[in-house]
């Protein structure tokens, strides 16, 4: 395990967004694994200034992302294809049809669960995964369990991220209650692996992650295992953890 450290937001989000631009210079046609919520917006945002400054070119870039919420299509804004166009693919040159997600509109779990996972293996793996963490150590929608989940499968997501993930909802009730996520063997099978930390909310699960055992109670701490795993985290995420760096 590799980690950066940056002093905020502002920060972690260029130094992250340094790692994508070098994945994409170096492999034109690389397949990034995406992920949504607030940690990685700034990235985007400075791949998106990097793009329109004519440094970077997404047009043979392929993507997967994390994750969907079950029951929400493109026309919801909380949704994230809907996500992930607004704040990054409606702004850059990649070809819409080399974007993938799970489809949230798809009844059938089993399906949807296995289509996705052919997806990726169909593109040949991913080569760089981006990732944020959950207040309770969840890696894409993988929540505290008994035990990791391989593949693509639909959770019950948890109390705690339901309550984390409502500010982005009218109230709590429109939550949705399921999502579908890639699982711990699809992330775990990326040749790299970048996951974002920032804010001192993220600090005591963030040293609970990797400086902790490897449970499945704070699936993050499988990531302890990758070969080529970096995390980027600001000063305030690794106050707890800072005594033993
Ligand atoms: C999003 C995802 C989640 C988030 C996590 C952190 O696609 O997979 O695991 O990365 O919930 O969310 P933020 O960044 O909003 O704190």
């Amino acid at each position: 395990m590799r980690i950066i450290r940056a002093k905020d937001y502002a920060d972690a989000s260029r130094k992250t967004a340094n790692i994508i631009s070098a994945q994409v210079l170096l492999k034109p046609d690389c397949v990034l694994g995406l992920a949504t919520g607030s940690s990685p917006i700034g990235t985007y945002q400075q791949l998106i200034r990097w793009y329109e400054k004519g440094d970077l070119d997404f047009s043979q870039v392929r993507t997967v992302n994390l994750d969907e919420y079950v029951g929400l299509g493109a026309d919801n804004e909380q949704s994230y294809i809907h996500f992930m166009r607004e704040n990054f693919f409606d702004h850059i040159n990649i070809d819409p049809r080399n974007t993938h997600l799970p489809n949230g509109l798809e009844p059938d779990a089993r399906h949807q669960c296995a289509h996705y996972d052919s997806v990726i293996h169909s593109l040949g793996g991913v080569d760089l995964q981006l990732l944020g963490i959950g207040h309770n150590g969840h890696i894409g929608f993988n929540e505290p369990a008994e035990e990791f989940v391989k593949g693509t499968h639909c959770v019950e997501l948890t109390q705690n991220t339901i309550d984390a993930n409502a500010r982005f909802f009218e109230n709590e009730d429109q939550v949705p209650r399921k999502a579908y996520t890639m699982g711990i063997l699809d992330i775990l099978q990326a040749k790299r692996v970048v996951m974002i930390v920032t804010g001192e909310g993220k600090a005591q699960i963030l040293k609970d992650a990797f400086w902790g055992p490897v449970t499945p109670k704070v699936p993050a701490s499988i990531l302890q295992l990758h070969p080529d795993f970096t995390l980027v985290a600001d000063e305030a995420a690794l106050s707890v953890a800072k005594d033993l760096l």
